[in-house]
C-alpha cells in the first residue's frame, strides 16, 4: 500500500492516519435538479458507482429513476449539478459523445427497432465501430449470453416476446462495449423465470467481463439479490443509500418493497438517517 506525503507525515506526528483513499468510482453523480417544463423531477441527487460493481435505485412509479438515467446518458440536461464518468464531466455533452465514451444505456421499455431484424438492432447497436472481427467476435460472445437471439437472427425484432426485445436491448448496448450500463427496470412486464434469467445474465456480464451497472428498478427484491449497493428514491430524493445486504434487512425497506407488511405496518416511511457504505 502507498501512502501520500500527506498521511506520512501524520504517522510521523502520532495522529491517526486516514485511511487510504478509495478508488475513483467509474460514475460520481453530484447534486443533479432535472425538470420537464418547471415540474422538478429529481431535486438533488448525489450517488455512486464504484467501478466493477452493481449499483442499484429502487423507487414506486414515478420516483424519478428514469429521469436519472436519461440526465446520466445525456437524453436530458440537469439545470444543476455535475455527473462525472471516470473522472470527466459529461453534463450537457451529447447522448452520442457520452456513448463513445464508454457509457451504455437500455432504456425503460426496451425501444429495439420493430421493423429492423435482430442482426440489424445488433449492428445499430455497433455503429460506431470499424473493426470488423472484434465486431464478429463480440456477436459470438452475444450469442452465448442469449442462445435464443442467434435463432432469430433475421426475424424483425418486433416480432420478438417481450423478453426477448429486452434481450436484444441489453446486447446491442453490449456491442459498444460499455464500461458502465444504465439499466431500466429491465424486469419490466416479463415473467418471473425470464426476470431470473435476464438478471443472472447481467450478473454474469458484470463478473465475467467486468462491466459496472447502475440499475433502476421497481422489484426490490431481485435488485437487491442483484447488486452490491443500493438507493432508495423517493419523490425526487435519495431517502436511503448502504450496501444491498443491509437494504435487505432494513425494516423499511422490507415494509414498503418488499411486502412483507405482516411485520407489523407503521403507515408511514421512518427512514432512519441517510447512511453510506463508505
Ligand atoms: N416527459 C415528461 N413530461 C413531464 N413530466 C414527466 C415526463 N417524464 C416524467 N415526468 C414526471 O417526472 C417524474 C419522474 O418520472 P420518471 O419517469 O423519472 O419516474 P420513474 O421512477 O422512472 O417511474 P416509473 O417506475 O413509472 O418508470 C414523475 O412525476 C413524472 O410524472
Ligand atoms: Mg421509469
Amino acid at each position: 500500500m502507498t501512502m501520500t506525503a500527506e498521511s506520512e507525515m501524520k504517522s510521523v506526528a502520532g495522529a491517526p492516519v486516514a485511511a487510504a483513499p478509495a478508488a475513483e468510482p467509474i460514475l460520481k453523480v453530484s447534486n443533479i435538479e432535472s425538470y420537464y417544463g418547471p415540474i422538478m423531477a429529481i431535486r438533488g441527487v448525489s450517488l455512486e458507482v464504484p467501478r466493477g460493481s452493481i449499483v442499484t435505485v429502487l423507487g414506486a412509479n414515478g420516483a424519478g429513476k428514469t429521469t436519472i438515467l436519461k440526465t446520466i446518458s445525456g437524453v436530458l440536461d440537469p439545470l444543476k449539478g455535475t455527473v462525472e464518468f471516470e473522472g470527466k464531466q459529461i453534463q450537457r455533452l451529447d447522448p452520442d459523445r457520452i456513448v463513445r465514451l464508454g457509457l451504455g444505456h437500455v432504456p425503460e421499455g426496451r425501444e429495439v427497432f420493430p421493423f429492423l431484424t435482430v442482426r440489424e438492432n445488433l449492428m445499430m447497436g455497433a455503429y460506431i465501430r470499424t473493426d470488423r472481427a472484434g465486431i464478429a467476435k463480440d456477436l459470438e460472445r452475444i450469442y452465448g449470453y442469449f442462445p435464443r437471439l442467434k435463432e432469430r437472427l433475421d426475424q424483425p425484432a418486433g416480432h420478438l416476446s417481450g423478453g426477448e426485445q429486452q434481450m436484444l436491448a441489453i446486447s446491442r448496448a453490449l456491442m459498444n462495449r460499455p464500461r458502465l450500463l444504465l439499466l431500466d427496470e429491465p424486469s419490466l412486464g416479463l415473467s418471473p423465470i425470464l426476470v431470473k434469467e435476464i438478471f443472472g445474465i447481467i450478473r454474469r456480464v458484470n463478473a465475467e467481463e467486468g462491466v459496472s451497472m447502475l440499475l433502476v428498478e421497481q422489484n426490490a427484491r431481485m435488485a437487491l439479490e442483484t447488486a452490491h449497493h443500493g438507493y432508495v428514491l423517493e419523490v425526487g430524493r435519495i431517502v436511503m443509500a448502504d450496501t444491498c445486504e443491509r437494504l435487505r434487512e432494513s425494516k423499511d425497506i422490507q415494509e414498503f418493497y418488499l411486502g412483507a407488511r405482516d411485520h407489523g405496518e407503521r403507515g408511514e416511511r421512518r427512514w432512519k438517517r441517510k447512511k453510506t457504505w463508505r
